[in-house]
């Protein structure tokens, strides 16, 4: 008997969502995605000890104006040395996210996006293994431009409209992760809506998000992300690749079934959904209009950096 999680694998590319090295060995997955809390998480690990400890000592060769740059430099490194682990484990794309704390500067993010590339290619990595995970702002959208204009691939993340969709693909993004469970989570809390398998918002918002873009003939890549249940992952079933917590990469490698396919590219083009024209004024207006997403995405960059902080304590508390 197949697995839900082999069959899965029919029509989605799988990507493990975590910074933990051993569960994404279990699961073969295509390709990983970190992000600060993932990464904040993972250095807390005493299976990481060693690695934090080189990242640090490594640092004290070298100098620094101040305490905070080097905490800052060892805050990067540490995302690049788990990063350079991932490569070896996954045959694909690595994602390493930039600052949250830059998610509203387009030259700074430009800056450290390439500051990540350097690091990576200094150890021996080359770019086409990495993707720079940049928070889908108005200012990050546009770094992002830049950035896939000069060569370096970009992942779009916490995604919650098709406003905001619209603007990394029209930006040349190679990737963007909508959210699902975080929509869900919005709704659940925000709404007296009786939800379920079969009207998840998050659910729904990722295939709207990957029709329009199938339908428009976008390039860009839908990676649906943020998954609360297996049903959202079956749901969307189809969609180019899924990101997937380590718990739920076990239970459908643990449930015996087919799934089938939900998202077709070939049934897009009968979906109605009218071409939407994006520029910064009416990507601020509908953002505005739509109080879930943009509640989500800044509470997203307040909880990305919160972690940072956190990581940047902890580093500190090491020196
Ligand atoms: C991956 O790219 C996302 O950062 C991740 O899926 C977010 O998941 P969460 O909503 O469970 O934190």
């Amino acid at each position: 008997m197949t697995s839900q999680l082999e069959s899965l694998k029919k029509y989605s590319s799988v990507v493990a969502d975590t910074g933990d090295i051993d569960s994404i060995q279990k699961f073969s997955p295509d390709d990983c995605t970190t992000n600060p809390s993932l990464i904040f998480k993972a250095v807390q690990s005493e299976k990481y000890t060693k690695l934090v400890e080189d990242v640090i000592s490594n640092s004290k060769s070298r100098k620094f104006k101040n305490l905070t740059d080097q905490i800052d430099y060892i805050s990067d490194q540490l995302a690049i040395a788990f990063g350079i682990e991932l490569t070896k484990i996954v045959p694909g794309y690595v994602s390493t996210e930039v600052d949250a704390d830059l998610s509203f500067n387009t030259k700074a993010t430009i800056e450290k996006a390439k500051q990540i590339i350097n690091s990576y290619e200094q150890s021996g990595i080359h770019k086409n293994r990495i993707l720079i995970k940049i928070a889908g702002t108005w200012e990050g959208i546009q770094a992002v431009k830049e950035l896939e204009a000069e060569g370096i691939s970009c992942n779009c993340t916490l995604i919650f409209s098709l406003t905001q969709a619209i603007a990394c693909a029209e930006a040349g993004a190679f990737l963007i992760s909508p959210f699902v469970g975080r929509i869900l989570d919005w709704f659940k809390s925000n709404t007296s809506y009786e939800l379920d398998s079969t009207n998840d918002p998050g659910v729904e918002s990722v295939a709207k998000i990957y029709n329009y873009f199938k339908k428009y003939n976008y390039k860009t890549v839908v990676m649906a992300a943020s998954f609360r249940n297996k049903e959202e992952i079956i749901n969307l079933a189809g969609c180019d690749k899924l990101t997937i917590s380590p718990a739920l990469l076990e239970e459908l490698s643990q449930t015996e079934g087919v799934i089938n396919p939900k998202l077709l590219s070939s049934e897009s083009t009968k979906v109605d959904l009218p071409r939407v024209n994006v520029n910064e004024s009416s990507f601020r207006w509908h953002l505005n209009e739509n109080q879930m997403a943009s509640f989500k995405l800044a509470e997203g960059i307040r909880l990305f950096n919160k972690d940072m902080i956190k990581l940047k304590d902890l580093i500190k508390s090491q020196l």
